[in-house]
């Protein structure tokens, strides 16, 4: 069977453009923890030195989270909407990453939405530590996914760019409205 080389999957990309990012002892949050997934990812990347703040606001996603991560004690997990993910973590931290739609596997009606996403990434790019990295994965597919990506979409590319740079990555020739993912770094004077 022939093989071809691939380019990376949004998701793919986020992980990349962390794993370039993060180092032990780092804080990050994943804003969506689904299945743990992103939360496994980014607990490997911190190490036991560092913390990992995850937030659903289903409780199923919390446990199955909880069960993936089973044994390790940095981090964090919330059943809680990721709109006050600010008042949960004191010091700047270093990566957030957003997964949105909703729980593969679970109820598709429970999706992330505009209004609330739109907030916690205000309060995420407040928190974010100078050089660090805030990824974003939109679906455009469900219900609701449009808005969503287009809000989310309008809101980074209006980010003030003496101090955050803004990029988008997606597949352009794809039927089916493919995800894309948006990245956010707070600039750091070198
Ligand atoms: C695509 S899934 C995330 C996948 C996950 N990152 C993983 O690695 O498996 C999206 C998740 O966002 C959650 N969600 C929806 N609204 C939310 C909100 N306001 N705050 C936090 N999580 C939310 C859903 O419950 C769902 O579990």
């Amino acid at each position: 069977m022939a093989k071809f080389t691939s380019l990376p999957r949004p998701t793919e990309m986020a992980h990349r453009l962390l794993r370039e990012r993060l180092k032990p002892g780092d804080q990050a949050i994943d804003a969506t923890v689904g299945n743990g997934h992103d939360t496994l990812f980014l607990a490997e990347q911190v190490g036991p030195e560092g913390h990992v703040y995850g937030f659903d606001v289903q409780e199923s996603a919390i446990e199955k989270t909880r069960q993936r991560t089973a044994g390790l004690t940095n981090i964090t997990l919330r059943c809680l909407s990721h709109e006050l993910l600010d008042e949960s973590v004191s010091d700047p931290v270093s990566a957030i990453t957003f997964n949105l739609g909703y729980l593969p596997g679970g109820d598709k009606s429970i999706t992330t939405k505009p209004e609330t996403t739109l907030v916690a990434l205000r309060n995420s790019v407040k928190i974010l530590k100078e050089g660090g990295l805030l990824t974003i994965v939109a679906y455009i597919g469900h219900e609701g996914g449009l808005g969503e990506s287009n809000t989310i979409a309008n809101w980074a590319s209006s980010l003030d760019q003496s101090v955050f740079s803004v990029v988008r990555y997606e597949f352009t020739n794809q039927c089916n409205t493919p995800p894309f993912l948006i990245a956010v770094e707070k600039r750091q004077l070198l």
